[in-house]
């Protein structure tokens, strides 16, 4: 009875509150919980897999993949996840990536890193194996592969944009893609990824727990500089870690065939079901906006529903770095003054993985500002070749200082 109580105070509160500050009702949450344990009984959820304190909230839904445009307007920009209910189902991949002969005899060559640990530990180490190899171990072995499938692994030509990134913008801003593949069984540690994010089902089945990046405060991310968090997620200490037990959050269910958008920096745990399990994301970063909107507009009629990745380039890795730029502007003028930049800049520093010391921000500027006349347009950052960004922005443990000689050519065969 007191367990009831608790858990549907705390699900109101929550839910009344929506406009009060998360200080407020963090303190609030708490006394009430304090009182309720002292009457009797453990928080919601004590010892019980993450999400067990309280009922999830639904995910949006499209049984297809809607254009860049609409994509961008109803769930990037509002930061909103939606499931592509079998829209992967659709790519020519989808039913030779469930069988693993086909997969041994067209890619057995590919050499691997599997991760130690189905159930996540940033501290195990990877096992280095040929594709075959993995293939006729890992139904019995308690290892995951995670690993990116980018030129020059052929596997490529397999892998397929969805119709809702294919334009400009998006694909001038493409990251990686990885394949996750294991026996079933995994679980994700809690993180969130400074990467928008598209993940398709191909085998298996997937649950998610997800929380909307709005309640940073209260999502105990407390390992390696606020990489992840250390709850286990199969049996979560509410006296360790009570912010939880505060938490709304969002159920995603996927089935084989399923895709999910994961809006960048939403906190997310992965199960994945006691079967053969495979899945592909892409990762893009940030945008400022939709780049190239007129272009995309123009070309969305005309869009294919997927398109394969092998047709487009992988973005130089300082990409990642561009996004911080625009968190100079000002939001209305979608724009920069030499002096706002220079000093916003230098306040954004610690996120700027490793930059490199004694930048001189005003060249940057100037630099950017191909027209001189001392405002900084999101055209012109846009228009900054990726190269001439390396002197001034780090891009932490991708590259340390200078391009990469050929950034998309990875070693992997
Ligand atoms: C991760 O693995 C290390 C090394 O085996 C172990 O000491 C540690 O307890 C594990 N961490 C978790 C959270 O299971
Ligand atoms: C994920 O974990 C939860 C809690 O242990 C479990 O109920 C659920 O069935 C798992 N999901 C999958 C797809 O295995």
């Amino acid at each position: 009875m007191v367990f009831c109580v608790h858990y549907l105070v705390n699900y109101m509160f929550v839910f009344l509150c929506r406009n009060m500050s998360s200080f407020v009702i963090h303190v609030t949450v708490a006394v009430l919980n304090f009182v309720l344990v002292v009457m009797g009984g453990d928080p919601p959820g004590h010892m019980q897999p993450i999400g067990a304190h309280a009922p999830p909230l639904p995910l949006a839904e499209l049984d297809t993949f809607p254009g860049p445009i609409e994509f961008f307007d109803n769930y990037v920009k509002p930061s909103r996840p939606v499931v592509f209910r079998g829209a992967a189902k659709q790519f020519p991949s989808f039913d030779n990536w469930k069988n693993d002969d086909y997969l041994k005899k067209t890619y057995g060559k590919w050499r691997i890193q599997a991760e130690e640990g189905k159930k996540e530990n940033r501290s195990l180490g990877v096992q280095d194996m040929s594709y075959r190899k993995f293939l006729s171990v890992y139904a019995k072995s308690d290892i995951y592969l995670v690993q990116d499938v980018l030129p020059p692994n052929p596997m490529t030509k397999e892998v397929f944009l969805p119709k809702c990134l294919l334009c400009g913008g998006y694909t001038d801003v493409i990251s990686t893609a990885v394949m996750w593949f294991s026996s079933g069984g995994t679980k994700s540690v809690l993180h969130n990824d400074q990467f928008e994010n598209i993940n398709c089902l191909y085998d298996g089945s997937k649950e998610l727990y997800m929380v909307d990046k709005k309640f940073a405060d209260l999502v105990p991310i407390d390992v390696m500089d606020g990489g992840y968090s250390s709850v286990d997620v199969e049996k979560v200490d509410m006296y360790k870690y009570p912010t939880l037990g505060d938490l709304e959050w969002h159920l995603g269910k996927m089935e084989a065939g399923d895709c999910l958008y994961i809006p960048l920096n939403w906190y997310h745990h992965v199960n994945s079901s006691q079967t053969r399990n495979l899945a592909i994301n892409i990762w893009w970063n940030r945008m400022y906006d939709l780049p190239k909107r007129e272009e995309c507009a123009k070309q969305e009629a005309d869009l294919p529903s997927y398109d394969a990745l092998i047709n487009y380039k992988i973005a130089d890795p300082i990409e990642q770095s561009r996004p911080i730029l625009f968190d100079t502007f000002n939001e209305r003028a979608k724009s920069v003054s030499r002096e706002d930049f220079v000093s916003r800049i230098e306040n954004s520093v610690d996120e700027m993985m490793q930059p490199p010391e004694n930048v001189d921000f005003g060249k940057l500027f100037d630099l950017m500002d191909t027209n001189n006349d001392g405002d900084l347009t999101v055209k012109e950052v846009y228009d900054t070749p990726a190269k001439m960004l390396y002197p001034f922005v780090g891009i932490g443990a991708f590259v340390d200082s200078g391009p990469p000689e050929e950034f998309d050519q990875r070693d992997e065969l």
